[in-house]
């Protein structure tokens, strides 16, 4: 060990022992999570129940921790289990994502439900036969198969490159790195524990090898770790130059009714944002120079700037100005439906959206989420 460790110029080789001592920093700093079974539990023989680890895992793609801990409960609470989220609408479904974004994860997730609530032995326990599942694909198939069902899978997210590229000092850029470092995960899991060596790896990642100023000094890996070695793991993972998002604009209308109703409606189902609430808005047009295409309001009325939002999608970024307009009683358009004030927060109002009303009627947003 000694020997290779010291030998820059060739491949690191790795025994088990990087598994060994990666599971033995698990043991004593996991982070306690809602949906994890500790390595004490495990060790005793609890099982990790499939259903929390997807139903994480799901929320987890593209969101941090932090954010999904309140959704995680509330959903347990709601929902107990796949078959009684499988017997949900999918109306509550979208309202209780609502907030955590990417909603087609929501909707796949429901029809995810819907399929394994179906399904004689539940979850497959396979990485294919999740893989084959609505809403899964190969992290969170791996993640799921290793987890619960104590697979060798090699299960790679953001914070598992990250350390995987300063382990073995991979120079490759991200995302044309991604199957390198894949393969050298693989070379890392244990037979036993890989669903703890997979949550080790993302904590290690989240807690010591973070992004800026890691601290390596505390990392049970240092040894092992060849960007320690050549003396700047924080320069690792090289990424490839991002080219920015375009950006889209347009306006939107907050139509306030003289007992605090906000006009809304449901967006089609498919495509961005499928199903869930809107105030009226413009199209979002492309191009960075103001608006194009058709800027006209729902009705007529005295429609005054109110502010403005940006939010920033996957694929482009978008500049809203918000147009609040007050009116006494009012008959809703055609396809849209006053909502009381007192029922805005329970609406499936994407985040984007809250911005707007937000900026047009501070506070109309927000209610206590229910207690778990
Ligand atoms: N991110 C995605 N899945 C996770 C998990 N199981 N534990 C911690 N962070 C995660």
């Amino acid at each position: 060990m000694a020997t290779a460790s010291r030998n820059n110029a060739l491949p690191r080789p790795v025994d088990g022992g990087v598994a060994a001592r990666l599971l033995a920093w698990y043991d004593d700093h996991h982070r306690d999570l809602p949906w994890r079974v500790s390595p004490a539990d495990l060790a005793r023989g609890v099982r990790p129940d499939p259903y929390h680890v997807w139903l994480s895992e799901v929320m987890l793609q593209q969101t941090t921790v932090e954010a999904v801990k309140p959704y995680f409960r509330d959903f347990l609470v709601k929902w107990p289990d796949v078959k009684a989220l499988a017997a949900a609408s999918n109306d509550d479904v979208m309202r209780a994502w609502a907030g955590l974004g990417y909603y087609s994860r929501a909707r796949n997730l429901k029809a995810c439900a819907n399929l394994v609530a179906t399904l004689p032995d539940s979850f497959p326990d396979s990485e294919d036969g999740l893989r084959a599942l609505p809403g899964i694909g190969a992290y969170t198939a791996a993640a799921i198969a290793a987890i619960a069902f104590g697979r060798p899978a090699a299960v790679v997210d953001g914070n598992v490159e990250r350390v995987t590229a300063r382990l073995f000092d991979i120079r490759t850029p991200l995302p044309e790195a991604k199957p390198e470092i894949k393969e050298h995960v693989a070379t890392l899991v244990p037979v036993a524990r890989p669903g703890d060596f997979a949550q080790a790896m993302m904590d290690l990642g989240a807690t010591i090898c973070t992004p800026k100023r890691p601290r390596c000094m505390l990392c049970p890996l240092r040894e092992d770790c060849r960007a320690v070695l050549s003396g700047d793991p924080e320069l690792l993972p090289l990424k490839a130059p991002k080219g920015d998002k375009p950006k889209r604009s347009g306006i939107a209308y907050v139509a306030v009714r003289s007992d605090g109703a906000v006009l809304m409606r449901t967006r089609a189902e498919k495509g961005l944002l499928g199903g869930m609430t809107e105030v009226p808005t413009t199209g979002w047009s492309e191009g960075r120079g103001g608006l194009g295409g058709d800027t006209r309001p729902p009705f007529a009325a005295d429609w005054r700037k109110a502010g403005s939002i940006e939010h920033v999608f996957t694929h482009f970024a978008l500049d809203l100005e918000v147009r609040r307009a007050d009116l006494g009683r009012a008959a809703a358009p055609a396809g849209h439906r006053w909502v009381a004030a007192a029922d805005i927060a329970g609406e499936a109002l994407p985040t984007v959206m809250k911005k707007a009303i937000e900026a047009a009627i501070p506070g109309a947003t927000k209610k206590p989420r229910s207690a778990t």
